[in-house]
């Protein structure tokens, strides 16, 4: 590990928690700051705060499934708009790995754009909107910020070829 964060998993309790707005952005910014380490160094698209262990609505996010990728931090994001059009697109978390300890996949029914506003690490408020990859995984993060987890979206059958994996790393 490159830094002292450590990636929650399924079935920790503070994944399931609402997370409380951000009140301190020079606080936040130093927590960011650690988290965009531990996503680089994890390989991820993405990481919200609880999955760190802070339970505040704030989290990183990749624009683009790249290495070269735009990264965006979020403090108290909204999503104004979401479109009708609702499209599958496979997805995975860093909090839900298999037996070799990498995330298990599964498509995810969610609006194609989206509409949202958040302030960056200054303090700075922006609006813009998000379709393909992006709005993917800014709904997947903006979920975490309500102790919803990926699979809380699938069929009972889907979520459980899921937990089937997540449960054969953990035994
Ligand atoms: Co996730």
């Amino acid at each position: 590990m490159k830094n002292k964060m450590q990636i929650k998993t399924i079935g920790e309790p503070i994944l399931r928690d609402i997370c409380a707005p951000v009140t301190d952005i020079d606080a936040a910014r130093k927590i960011l700051a650690d988290m965009e380490l531990c996503m680089i160094a994890a390989t991820g698209a993405g990481l919200a705060a609880p999955q760190v262990g802070v339970p505040l609505r704030m989290f990183i996010i990749r624009t683009e499934p790249t290495e070269d990728s735009e990264i965006i931090k979020m403090i108290n994001p909204e999503i104004l708009k979401k479109s009708d059009t609702r499209v599958p697109h496979e997805e995975g978390c860093l909090s839900i790995l298999g037996p070799d300890d990498y995330p298990v996949f599964c498509d995810v029914m969610r609006p194609e754009k989206i509409t949202v506003t958040w302030f960056d690490e200054t303090g700075a408020a922006h609006k813009r909107e998000f379709d393909g990859f992006a709005a993917r995984v800014i709904q997947h993060e903006m979920d975490h910020l309500d102790g919803v987890l990926f699979v809380d979206h699938l069929s009972s059958l889907n979520r459980e070829r899921v937990m089937s994996k997540v449960r054969k790393r953990k035994a």
